[in-house]
C-alpha cells in the first residue's frame, strides 16, 4: 500500500497499524500515491489543538475519518493519528483487532497510567472509545495491574540478575530467539562459561557499588538445561558467590524436558534454585516432532513429576498457541496435560513469526479475519481462571498470529517475580552473556536505559573488552540515575 503522511512523523506506527489489517503487505511512503490502494494520514495543529485526518482508498471506495486529539502531548497526537487510521481500515475490512490501536509491547503501562488518572470506570470507557480496544480485553489488563500493585520493590535498593545460556540441543523451527544449536557449537559452551565467570562477578560488583541488593536471579535461554551437571554446578556457584543474602526467587530455565535428570535437579536444589521452567509448547507428539523438538508428551509429564518430587517452590511451563497444524482441540488438550502435570505457573505465548515474509507466504494462516488462535487463547484464559490461576504479566510481540499476546498465569502464591520486575520495569536488571540486555531503571524519573551485549556466543567469547566496556557503562548509568 502507498502511504502519504503530512504534519507528523509516525511512519513506524502507521506500519504497525497496517500490519494489523493487512499482514505481509508492504507499506511504501511517498508524496503522491499513484496505485489503487493508498492511505493518507495528516495531522493539523492550530491554536493549541490538533486534528488528525485519515483517508483510505481501496480501489473502489474511499473512507475518511477525522479526530480531535485528546491532548497535544505525543500520546494524544499519536493516539489521534492511529485512531483515524484504525477507523478507515476497520470500515474497509470489518476487522476489529482485539487491542485496538495498541500496537506496543506493553499495554499494561498505558492502562496503569489511564487508570491512575481516571479510575476504573472512565479508564474502561476511554480505552474503548479512543483506543478502540475490545471490552473483553480490559478485565485481563485490570487483573494484571492489580497483581502488579501488590508486588513491592525499592528501585533504589534492589535489582535482579539475568544470565543467558543461548545454546539449545537443536533449533525449533518456530523459535524467534537468538540461540545456537549445540550439535554444531558444542565446543563453544566451555569458553562461553569461562567468559560468564568473568562477567558475572564484575556486573554484581557494580550493583553492590551502587547499593543494589539482588532480589531475584533468572538463568534463561536458549536451553540452560543443556549444561551437564558439572557445568551447572560451577555456574550456580559463580552466581551464589555474589549473593550476600538469600534471594526471593532463583529461576533456572531447564527448557526442554529431555534435558531434565535427577542429578541436575539435585544440583539445582542444593544451590538454592527455587523456580524451574520445563517447557513443552504443545503436548501433541506429531507437532513436537514436526517443529524439531526432540521430546514427547510422556517425557514432559515425567520431567515435571521428577521435578515435583524434589520439592521446588514453583514450576513453570510455556505453551505456544498457533503452532503450525495445531488445531483448537489439540491446543486445549495440551493445556489439560499441563494441568495434569500440576505446574504452578503456565505461560501462554502466541506464535510470533520470525520473518514478516511468512505473513505474506501463508496468507491463510495469518488472515486477521480468521480467529482460530484468538479462540485458543480465550479458551485457555477461561480454563486457567477456572482452575485458580491468575494472570500476572503480559507482553506483546510483533507479527503474532491473530495479533495475540503472551500472558503469564500463576497460582496466587507462586507469581514469577523476575518476570514482573523485568517486564514491568520495576527495578534494574543486570544481564550477563550473549544477547543479554541490561536495563537500568531510575525510580525518580522513570527513565529506562539499556546496555546490550553482543548477540552471538562466538562474539561474546572473543570480545572481552567490549563486555568490560558494557560493565563500565552500567556503572556510569547507575551513577547518573
Ligand atoms: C527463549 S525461549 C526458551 C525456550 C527453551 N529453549 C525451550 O525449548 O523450552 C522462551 C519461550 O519463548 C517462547 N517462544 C519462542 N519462540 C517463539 C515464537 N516464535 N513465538 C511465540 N513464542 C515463542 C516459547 O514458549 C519458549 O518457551
Amino acid at each position: 500500500m502507498e502511504v502519504k503522511i503530512s504534519g507528523h512523523t509516525f511512519e513506524y506506527d502507521i506500519i504497525g497499524m497496517s500490519l494489523l489489517f493487512f499482514p505481509g503487505d508492504p507499506v511504501r511512503f511517498c508524496a503522491r500515491p499513484k496505485e489503487k490502494q493508498w492511505l493518507s494520514s495528516r495531522l493539523h495543529l492550530k491554536d493549541g489543538s490538533a486534528v488528525a485526518i485519515a483517508t483510505y482508498r481501496d480501489g473502489e471506495r474511499t473512507y475518511t475519518c477525522r479526530k480531535k486529539a485528546w491532548s497535544i502531548d505525543k500520546e494524544g497526537l499519536l493516539g489521534a493519528v492511529k485512531y483515524t487510521v484504525y477507523q478507515v481500515f476497520h470500515r474497509a475490512t470489518q476487522i476489529s483487532p482485539p487491542w485496538g490501536i495498541l500496537t506496543g509491547i506493553k499495554p499494561t503501562g498505558i492502562y496503569q497510567r489511564i487508570l491512575a488518572e481516571k479510575g476504573p470506570k472512565d479508564a474502561r470507557e476511554f480505552l474503548i472509545k479512543n483506543y478502540c480496544m475490545q471490552p473483553k480485553k480490559i478485565p485481563l489488563l485490570h487483573q494484571i495491574c492489580k497483581v502488579m500493585e501488590g508486588v513491592k520493590t525499592d528501585c533504589e535498593k534492589e535489582a535482579s540478575l539475568y544470565v543467558s545460556i543461548p545454546f539449545c540441543p537443536s533449533r525449533c523451527s518456530y523459535c524467534s530467539f537468538i540461540s545456537v544449536a549445540a550439535e554444531r557449537c558444542n565446543h563453544l559452551i566451555e569458553p562461553y562459561l569461562e567468559a560468564l565467570y568473568r562477567e558475572i562477578p564484575e556486573k554484581c560488583a557494580v550493583l553492590k557499588k551502587h547499593g543494589l541488593k539482588l532480589r531475584s536471579v533468572y538463568v534463561g535461554g536458549g536451553t540452560p538445561g543443556i549444561l551437564n551437571g558439572e557445568q551447572m554446578s560451577r555456574l550456580l556457584r559463580a552466581i551464589c558467590n555474589e549473593l550476600d543474602a538469600p534471594l526471593d526467587e532463583f529461576t533456572y530455565e531447564l527448557g526442554r524436558p529431555d534435558t531434565v535428570t535427577k542429578e541436575k535437579l539435585q544440583i539445582l536444589k542444593e544451590m538454592g534454585v527455587t523456580r524451574i521452567c520445563i517447557n513443552t509448547q504443545t503436548t501433541n507428539d506429531e507437532i513436537l516432532e514436526a517443529v524439531g523438538r526432540r521430546h514427547t508428551r510422556k517425557e514432559y509429564l515425567n520431567a515435571v513429576a521428577l521435578t515435583k518430587q524434589m520439592g521446588f517452590a514453583s514450576i513453570n511451563t510455556d505453551l505456544i498457541a498457533g503452532l503450525p497444524n495445531e488445531d483448537e482441540q489439540s491446543f486445549a488438550r495440551s493445556l489439560e496435560d499441563v494441568f495434569e502435570a500440576g505446574v504452578d505457573n503456565i505461560t501462554i505465548h502466541t506464535l510470533s513469526i520470525k520473518r514478516s515474509s511468512y505473513l505474506h507466504d501463508d496468507k491463510e494462516q495469518f488472515d486477521p479475519r480468521k480467529d482460530r488462535v484468538r479462540r485458543m487463547l480465550d479458551h485457555a484464559y477461561e480454563r486457567l481462571l477456572s482452575k485458580g490461576y491468575i494472570p500476572y504479566y503480559m507482553y506483546r510481540q510483533k507479527n503474532t498470529v491473530s495479533n495475540g499476546e503472551n500472558v503469564g498465569f500463576a497460582r496466587p502464591d507462586t507469581i514469577g517475580l523476575y518476570n514482573l520486575f523485568m517486564m514491568e520495569d520495576l527495578h534494574t536488571v543486570a544481564a550477563c552473556g550473549a544477547g543479554a540486555s541490561s536495563k537500568i531503571i531510575s525510580g525518580s524519573s522513570g527513565r529506562i536505559e539499556r546496555v546490550i551485549n553482543m548477540k552471538y556466543p562466538y562474539e561474546y567469547i572473543r570480545e572481552n573488552e567490549k563486555i568490560q566496556r558494557n560493565t563500565a557503562l552500567l556503572d556510569q548509568k547507575l551513577g547518573e540515575r
